[in-house]
């Protein structure tokens, strides 16, 4: 497949940045969360070559005419925003990564695509800015669930990802910055190493907004009070528990969710049609309707069902860290299993006694757990406060619900 060769050597040229020993990454023992990165079975895409690549040229054409002002915009983030190699760690600074505009966050920098996602995970209230980065030459799969090729891994969620779901290619750099009242906090990098392994890292930025540290290696992570609220950063064992093969790794880029125009320094434009024109996909996306706004004016059952595909599914569905519960979208109520009784005490200790009761949220489990602040919290983690809007929106679907929903529950 000559796609997978072209894929192969570029990440071969990417791998080579910070090389200094050539390194197979298919050596790498599979450690799914134990340090950050992620493993799927099967061999790893190629050897690495061990040629070394000046500053970011192995990086530049993918995304002409967006990102501003050339190499080195940004206040010195001239490095290039390699990807660690294996057995490395990445740079203690975040200036050092190369990755993110040091002096406007919200801005990207050259390389790198803006884009925005139509329903968003809720992170306690924090402003996000979200920027992607496809190695030249490289291109992004969609997942075409109603393709022969395709539909097998979707039925038994083995594919990465859901339908119209962009599987990154070799060497994509992810970049996500969280801001708290106009001020940056942290900012999460997803990296693409290789055909097998992800890497996570989470960076704390500091009280002047002037640099930021990198986050423990745990699944602990770290609070600190941020104006009126304590802010989790999670530690990088976390993040695999959300960012799970299952999902397909990176969690937002999709053909559902990147419907939207986007406001780019050359105009606004549609994100999906954007990427095409950049020729960033191996061949054209379907078109698929996007995720409604959960915040927006769409109908209840849709925007609950989007709320519920982003911040639930990626750990309630089949392959997931709790895959009891399907949380999907287009999964029909009757498959979601919430008409169930709940696993964990039911009727006890204030738990509601079902999952779901059709048309009374506050004999739902479902209800008590996004409205609840301690360890029943849901989602699992990740959030400390409770989302207005999205547990709202959870208790309005299933106070709309008919009772003929789920069977009699005695
Ligand atoms: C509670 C689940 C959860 C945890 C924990 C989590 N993420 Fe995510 N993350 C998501 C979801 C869902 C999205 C996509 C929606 C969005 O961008 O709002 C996302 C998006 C991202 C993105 C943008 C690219 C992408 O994959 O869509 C980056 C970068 C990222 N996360 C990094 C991290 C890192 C690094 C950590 C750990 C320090 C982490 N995340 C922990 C759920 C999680
Ligand atoms: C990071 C993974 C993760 C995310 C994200 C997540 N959950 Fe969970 N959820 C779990 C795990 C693990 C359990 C089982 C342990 C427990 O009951 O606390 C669970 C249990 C539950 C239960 C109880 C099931 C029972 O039978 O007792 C409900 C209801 C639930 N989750 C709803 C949600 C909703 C709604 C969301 C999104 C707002 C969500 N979860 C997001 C991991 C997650």
């Amino acid at each position: 497949m000559s796609t997978e060769l072209t894929r192969m050597r570029d990440s071969a040229v990417l791998l080579g940045v910070l090389a200094a020993v050539a390194c197979g990454d298919g050596t790498e023992a599979p450690s799914p969360g134990a340090s950050g990165s992620s493993s799927i079975g099967g061999s790893a895409g190629g050897g690495v070559g061990g040629t070394a690549v000046a500053g970011s040229s192995g990086f530049s054409g993918s995304s002409a005419g967006l990102g501003g002002t050339g190499a080195g915009a940004g206040g010195g983030s001239a490095v290039g925003c390699a990807i660690p190699e294996n057995g490395m760690e990445p740079p203690s600074l975040l200036s050092q990564t190369g990755c993110v505009n040091m002096v406007e966050p919200s801005k990207p920098l050259a390389g790198f695509v803006p884009y925005s996602v139509r329903s968003p995970l809720w992170s306690d209230g924090a402003e996000k800015h979200r920027f992607l980065r496809v190695p030249s030459g490289s291109k992004i799969h969609v997942v075409d669930c109603s393709s022969p090729a395709e539909a097998a891994g979707c039925a038994d969620d083995s594919i990465g990802g859901d339908d119209g779901h962009w599987q990154m290619p070799v060497g994509t750099v992810l970049v996500k910055n969280f801001s708290l009242g106009g001020k940056i906090i942290e900012t999460r990098l997803v990296m693409r190493r290789s055909m097998t392994r992800w890497l996570f890292y989470g960076y704390e930025w500091n009280e002047g907004a002037t640099e930021a540290a990198l986050l423990p290696d745990d699944e602990v992570g770290k609070d600190r009070q941020v104006g009126a609220q304590v802010w989790h950063y999670p530690g990088r064992g976390q993040c695999p528990q959300c960012h799970t093969p299952g999902a397909g790794f990176s969690l937002g880029p999709s053909t559902p969710q990147m419907s939207s125009d986007f406001p780019y320094a050359e105009g606004a434009m549609n994100q999906v049609d954007k990427l095409t024109q950049l020729g960033l996909f191996d061949a054209p996306p379907k078109p698929l309707p996007g995720y409604p706004d959960p915040a927006g004016a769409d109908e209840l059952e849709a925007r609950a069902r989007s709320y519920l595909q982003v911040n639930c599914a990626v750990c309630h569905r089949p392959s997931g860290e709790y895959g009891g519960m399907d949380m999907r979208w287009g999964k029909p109520l009757a498959d979601m299993k919430l008409c169930e009784l709940s696993e964990r005490d039911p009727g006890k200790n204030g738990l509601p006694k079902y999952r779901v009761v059709p048309g009374n949220p506050t004999q739902s489990s479902m209800s008590f757990r996004v409205h609840a602040l301690d360890e029943l919290r849901m989602p699992e983690i990740g959030s400390n406060v409770v989302d207005p809007i999205g547990a709202k929106l959870i208790d309005d679907w299933i106070a709309a619900m008919p009772t003929t929903a789920c069977p009699p529950q005695p």
